[in-house]
């Protein structure tokens, strides 16, 4: 890929930036035999939005919206998505969070391109090789930029599963000046959905802090985590689900064939224990309607416009965890065989230096980027890395390129599916063990998810030699 012009360079040397040669581990450029190739082109432009109630938000938009275009794909189609930048003047990147691209894919500034400044652009392609609910962002000032809008979703599906019938529907959950939306829902949502009918929900975390999610009116399974399928995930209810930033829960469940004894028959999602984000509802017309006419079932059937407070407080509810969730089963990789390489990554707040500077970082290892030392692989190792959380806050860890294996929290070894993320929640004072083969060659970034924690230092490289 040639053509890094020399204004090009003028430019990020005036920026202050080292210009970074592309790397040469591209993507494929042809889908597999039995794929297709997905195109999109996204702009990268600052806009006016309207959320759904019509309030109006600036934004930094991918094509004039927030969230920016769904991608969505087969499993073996080629995603070939072309990115300008019309006026971003910080520059931006597309990140392709929890998907294992090729590394000159991967979207990082610095580090595998150079940021797309206004009137250029870059074209991103890959496989569509693993199946499940991610979303893409950019990496340039990530944290103002994702706050902005600069984020959309990835949807792949399985090449071997019949076309479902029902509803799917992908719901990222972002705060926009201070109002939680769904999608660009700043009201319930409201869907139509008929008795039997499967739903599959798919939440991504936009944000910096976790969100939690409860579902009234029908028990449900967690399906999937972070985009990988739950080993026979367990029916459960009234539970409240904590969903790091960063990451992605599938839910599935069928709708109520039965209303309940309030007349009910509908399933609603509150966000924070105090937030109606989405109702589904039977359909008004036909035998839902018939079986029921009472006046309670008819009113339930046409909800009022309008904001209206959970019907159950979810607040009281348990929380699930995931580590203690779903069927054991043997992981692809022994992860009690020795380690070829052990990490420990201690996380913490204070005085680092930064540019030269002492200044208030969040560290690890009591050092800010870019000084901490880069991790080194080689190709084939089994990596083991232990997190540390010394700080006050939650710090969602993030590694690029590799979905890591969860071996411990605080000791204790997960019982349940094994639990394969991109991202996880390491609380004040506790301790995770993950493990991860390196099997993706290149560079790649591993930081805190809590955008603004990265932008403060929290944030190394991991490169194979
Ligand atoms: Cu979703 Cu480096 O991040
Ligand atoms: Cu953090």
């Amino acid at each position: 890929l040639g053509g890094v012009s020399d204004e090009h360079h003028a430019r990020h040397e005036r920026r202050g930036e080292q210009a970074v040669p592309v790397t040469s581990l591209r993507g494929p450029t042809t889908p597999t035999e039995s794929g297709r190739v997905r195109r999109y082109m996204l702009t990268a432009r600052t806009s006016t939005i309207a959320l759904s109630s019509g309030q109006q938000v600036t934004a930094w938009t991918f094509n004039g919206q927030v969230p920016g275009p769904p991608i969505v794909a087969v499993e073996g189609d080629l995603i070939e998505v072309r990115l300008r930048n019309a006026d971003i003047e910080s520059g931006v990147t597309l990140h392709w969070h929890g998907y294992d691209v090729p590394s000159g894919e991967d979207g990082v500034p610095g580090l595998t391109q150079n940021a797309v400044m206004p009137g250029e652009e870059f074209v991103y392609r890959f496989l569509a090789t693993q199946a499940g609910t991610y979303w893409y962002h950019t990496h340039e000032v990530s944290d103002l930029g994702v706050r902005m809008g600069l984020y959309g979703t990835l949807v792949v599906r399985p090449r071997t599963a019949p076309r479902t019938e029902g509803v799917d529907l992908t719901l990222p959950v972002h705060t926009f000046s201070g109002m939680t939306v769904l999608g660009n829902h700043d009201q319930p949502i409201e869907q139509r959905a008929a008795p039997g009918m499967p739903v599959r929900l798919r939440l991504v975390n936009t944000d910096n802090t976790p969100h939690r999610f409860a579902l009234t009116g029908t028990p449900y399974r967690l399906a999937a985590i972070d985009g990988n399928d739950v080993i026979e995930p367990g029916e459960v209810s009234e539970v409240g689900l904590r969903l790091p930033a960063g990451s992605r829960y599938d839910l599935v469940f069928t709708m109520p064939l039965e209303l309940d004894p309030a007349g009910n028959g509908e399933v609603r999602l509150i966000v924070d224990d105090r937030i109606e984000g989405l109702r589904l509802t039977p359909p008004v017309s036909g035998a839902s309607q018939a079986r029921t006419p009472t006046k309670a079932a008819k009113t339930a059937a046409t909800p009022s416009p309008g904001p209206s407070g959970p019907v159950t407080s979810t607040a009281s509810w348990p929380e699930l965890d995931p580590l203690a969730y779903g069927r054991p089963a043997t992981p692809p990789f022994d992860p009690s065989a020795p380690a070829d390489r052990r990490f420990t990554l201690v996380l913490d707040q204070g005085l680092a230096m930064v540019n030269g500077r002492p200044a208030y970082a969040q560290t690890v290892n009591g050092q800010a980027f870019p000084s901490i030392p880069t991790q080194k692989v080689t190709e084939g190792d089994l990596v083991r890395i232990k997190v540390v959380n010394r700080g006050r806050e939650t710090h969602p860890w993030h590694l690029h390129g590799h979905r890591v294996l969860v071996l411990s929290r605080d000791g204790r070894p997960p019982t349940g599916s094994p639990l394969y993320v991109d991202t996880f929640d390491v609380r004040p004072g506790e301790v995770w063990e993950v493990a991860f083969l390196a099997n993706n060659p290149g560079m790649w970034m591993n930081h805190c998810h809590n955008l603004a924690h990265a932008d403060m230092g929290m944030a190394l490289h991991l490169a194979y030699e």
